[in-house]
Parts: structure tokens; sequence; C-alpha cells
């Protein structure tokens, strides 16, 4: 019941301080903080996002959760301690980890997302969906990034959450990430709800290429207007503010976000030689089959007509050829 929520509520925002509190003030939380530091977090974006630091030990926070009589099957049903198969004892799930509170939009914290210091498996351990934590609902940092969203009439969608505590030092503070899963409609949907336009900027490896489409796909579908950014290879926003400034990420990443379809085609260009015959027409005929996927008339013509400028051609077989792609997808 509502009873429930509540001390799970509790729970985390309790252990959220605890694990921040180590992080800042202990010496248990001094490798973690200096592995923080390594990567660029200054002291400022660890307050503000309440980053914190679970011990290497199996009864850190439950010891604690248990001296201030927090009733531990909650805790565990919450995803914040585990429980022995043998005996039932409850332990710590996240021991030895850098903590990010995950909140809901109000500002509870809900859940954590705990990283491993340095290489290791699994990179992340996340709470588990509870009856206060549905994935597929939030977005981290959305209640911190809300009224800046507002204010520049534009969300920063990313994937993770070291990509949004790099972003908001970087002064672009409405940035929210989907956490490294697909976006889906209800996050869309939530995000329609605040702002119509979106700036997606995924890793750019192959994962995160075919997620930003996804979502980009999402989010029309929600009726949000979509640009994507474009990064080095490999890199991801947290990555290239580290290596290039926060200058360099906000003009010649997101300012030179592109749209969908131009986003598209510069893809397909790469790697072909357009001033070969072939390589050509195989480049043409993508981009037509692309054409021919959009929905709006007025785009399809939009961007027949810029291909039928650039490489000379005559806007109707174009369009001839366009309609025979989108007859064979019906
Ligand atoms: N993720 C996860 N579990 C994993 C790997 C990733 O939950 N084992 C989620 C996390 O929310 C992570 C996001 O997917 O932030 C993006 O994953 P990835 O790009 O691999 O991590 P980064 O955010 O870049 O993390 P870091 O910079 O710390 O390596
Ligand atoms: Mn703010
Ligand atoms: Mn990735
Ligand atoms: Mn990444
Ligand atoms: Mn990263």
């Amino acid at each position: 019941g509502s009873r429930d929520k509540e001390v799970m509520f509790k729970a985390h925002d309790f252990l959220a301080k605890l694990y921040h509190h180590s992080l800042i003030n202990t010496r248990q939380g001094e490798k973690a903080l200096e592995y923080l530091k390594q990567r660029g977090f200054t002291e400022e974006i660890i307050k503000t996002f309440q980053i914190g630091f679970a011990p290497d030990s199996w009864d850190f926070a439950t010891g604690f959760l248990q001296k201030r009589n927090f009733p531990l099957d909650k805790a565990a049903s919450a995803g914040l301690l585990s429980s022995r198969d043998f005996d039932g004892k409850y332990f710590d799930r996240f021991r030895n980890r850098v903590m990010f509170p995950i909140w809901d939009h109000k500002g509870q914290v809900i859940a954590f997302g705990g990283r491993i210091l340095g290489e290791g498996e699994p990179k992340y351990l996340n709470s588990p969906e509870t009856k206060i934590f549905h994935k597929g609902k939030f977005l981290y940092g959305f209640h911190m990034a809300r009224s800046h969203i507002r204010k520049k009439q534009q969300l920063v969608l990313l994937e993770g959450y070291v990509d949004v505590t790099a972003a908001h030092g970087a002064g672009i503070q409405n940035a929210v990430a989907s956490l490294g899963t697909a976006l889906t409609r209800d996050q869309a949907e939530l995000i329609r709800r605040h702002v119509e336009s979106v700036v997606i900027c995924y890793d750019s490896d192959k994962a995160g290429l075919n997620a930003a489409m996804k979502a980009s796909e999402e989010l029309g579908k929600a009726g949000c207007y979509v640009k994507i950014a474009r990064m080095p290879d490999k890199m991801d926003p947290d990555d290239y503010i580290q290596k290039y400034g926060a200058e360099r990420f906000k003009s010649d990443v997101i300012g030179s976000a592109q749209t969908v379809m131009a986003f598209k085609m510069d893809t397909l260009r790469k790697g072909k030689n357009l001033s070969d015959e072939g390589e050509r027409i195989k480049y043409i005929e993508e981009v037509l089959r692309e054409i021919s996927s959009l929905e709006k008339a007025v785009e399809r013509d939009h961007y027949l007509r810029q291909l039928a400028d650039e490489f000379s051609l005559s806007l109707s077989a174009l369009k001839q050829q366009q309609f025979q792609f989108y007859k064979q997808q019906k």
C-alpha cells in the first residue's frame, strides 16, 4: 500500500544521504572520490547530483537501516538489500560502487545506479523494478532539468548518468538520460508534455546509433521535432566534453545537430565515393528508400528536390523511383 511506498522513499532518501556522506567525508570513500575527480567530476557536480559511495561491506546499509528501525524486508523489496538463500539474512545489494541516486519527477530518490570503480562487470548495477521504480517511465535527471528545458524550449537526450552530469557541468542543464535502454513510448510522451524540440546525442557506436534511430521514431510519434547530434566514432558526450571542452560540445555537437533525414543522408554518404557513378547511384537509391518512409508529403517533396538539385536529376524520375520503394514497403 501507500505506507509501503512511504517507507521505500524514506529508505532511499536516508541511504542517498549516507552514501553521499561516505563519499565526501570518510576515509573509506577516498578512493572513490579520487576516481571521480580523475574523471573530471567537480565537487559541485558531486553535490548537485548527490553522488555517493557504497563501501566494500556486506552490512553498511543494512546496519544503518536496522539501527534506524527501518523494516529490512521493505528495504529488500525496494531493491536496496538482498537476502541470503539459506537463512534469509539481509545484506547490502550495493557494495564498493559509486552511487548515482535516481529521482522521480518530484525529486524523491526512488532507485540507484551503482558504478564499479574502474573496469569490471557489471559496469553498472541498478535497482530492480520495484513498486516505486518503473524504469521505462523515468528519465535520469528530469526533475533537475525541467526548468531549464522550459527556458530553452529544448531537451537534450543522452544515454548515461555520467553524460548527464558532464553536460550539466558544461552548462547544458536541459539534459536527461534514458539510461541505456530503448526510449519507451511513456518516456517519449512525458517529454512531449514538456517540450517539442529534442536533440538526441547518444553514444557514437553501433548500439547508440540504432538506439538514436529508434528513439527518434518514438519521439516523432509522440509529436516531437527531433534532431540528432554527431560525435567522433566511439565517443560519448562525457568523453567529448572531457577531451574537447564545454564550448566545442555546445557548438560543434549540440548546436550542429541535424534533422533525422539529414543525419541519415550523412551516414549513408560515409565510406562512399560519390564521384564514382555506381556508388553515387547506390547512394541515391538508399536516400530514396529513406524518403519513401517519411510520413509527411511536404518532407518527402523537400528531400526529393534537394536530391534532384544536388545530383542534377529530374524530379519526376526521382518521384517515380521513390513511389516504387513506397509501394514495396506496404
Ligand atoms: N548501463 C547499465 N548497465 C550496464 C551498462 C550500462 O545500466 N552494465 C546503462 C547506464 O545507465 C549507463 C548507460 O547504460 O549510464 C550507458 O552505458 P555506457 O555507455 O556503457 O556507460 P557510460 O554511461 O558511458 O558510463 P561510464 O562513462 O561510466 O563508462
Ligand atoms: Mn538547475
Ligand atoms: Mn554506450
Ligand atoms: Mn557511454
Ligand atoms: Mn561514458
